[in-house]
């Protein structure tokens, strides 16, 4: 798969996110299926989206012992989904396990990638609520590259992590970055935001966009500069 733009799906029911997608007509955009539609609408609201044409990254950031990990991917693999992910926090092993789930008997799998820390957890909050007492970019690089040693495919972070991420870890490592604004675009709750041609420049593989296309007053127009800012 080659560099593209994630619209990261972030409504709260079936009716809603199929009328978003209905208004791109024939278009087909990579989307993201977070954590709140899932739980809202389930496994059918991950097939409908599938059967009517889109690439699918399933944002579930699965972090728990490496059985129940491997036996959860076991099941997503069965979705049929294009990208899924795991928190890198819960370890090698959890990894690995992970990966041995998602694999099916041919031998195919979606791709793996790992939340290394959360752009929402500070190097303060890192410190004292998490007791990890190291810069913040070293830890995000060290799990990069526990991820890759345990045979992910690249990693979710911040465009301004790609370029390093990518020489730590190489070209072919995935990053995946959400926190992507257009210039002149509210921040909301994101800290540190760059534009599409700055992701571009940084390196990302995958730009993940949610309010600067879903809250934009022509979605589809918003989309389209994403994916020429981006892709060009
Ligand atoms: O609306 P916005 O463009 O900020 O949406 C970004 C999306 O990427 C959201 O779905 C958010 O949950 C997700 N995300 C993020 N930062 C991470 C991991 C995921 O913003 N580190």
């Amino acid at each position: 798969m080659g560099k593209d733009v994630i619209i990261a799906c972030d409504f709260s029911t079936k009716a809603e996110t199929l009328d978003f997608l209905d208004s791109f007509g024939g278009k087909k955009p990579f989307v993201k299926i977070g954590m709140e539609l899932f739980y809202a609408e389930g496994a059918p609201i991950v097939r409908e989206i599938k059967s009517r044409g889109h690439k699918i990254f399933l944002d579930l950031k699965l972090h728990d012992i490496p059985n129940t990990v491997k036996k959860s991917m076991k099941v997503l693999s069965g979705f049929d989904v294009d990208m899924c992910n795991l928190h890198a926090g819960g370890t090698i092993e959890m990894m690995k396990a992970a990966l041995e789930g998602l694999t099916r008997s041919d031998g195919t799998r979606p791709l793996l990638i790992a939340v290394t820390q959360l752009t929402s957890t500070s190097e303060e909050r890192m410190k004292s609520d998490l007791l990890i007492d190291k810069p913040i970019k070293e830890v995000v690089m060290h799990y990069a590259k526990c991820a890759k040693h345990s045979g992910l495919d690249g990693v979710v972070c911040s465009p301004l992590e790609a370029t390093e991420v990518h020489s730590v870890c190489g070209k072919e490592f995935l990053t995946v970055t959400p926190g992507v604004r257009f210039a002149g675009d509210s921040k909301g709750d994101q800290a540190r935001v760059t534009t599409p041609e700055k992701a571009k420049e940084l390196g990302s593989d995958y730009i993940v966009v949610g309010r600067s296309i879903t809250a934009a007053a022509d979605p589809v127009a918003a989309y389209e500069k994403a994916i020429n800012d981006f892709v060009g």
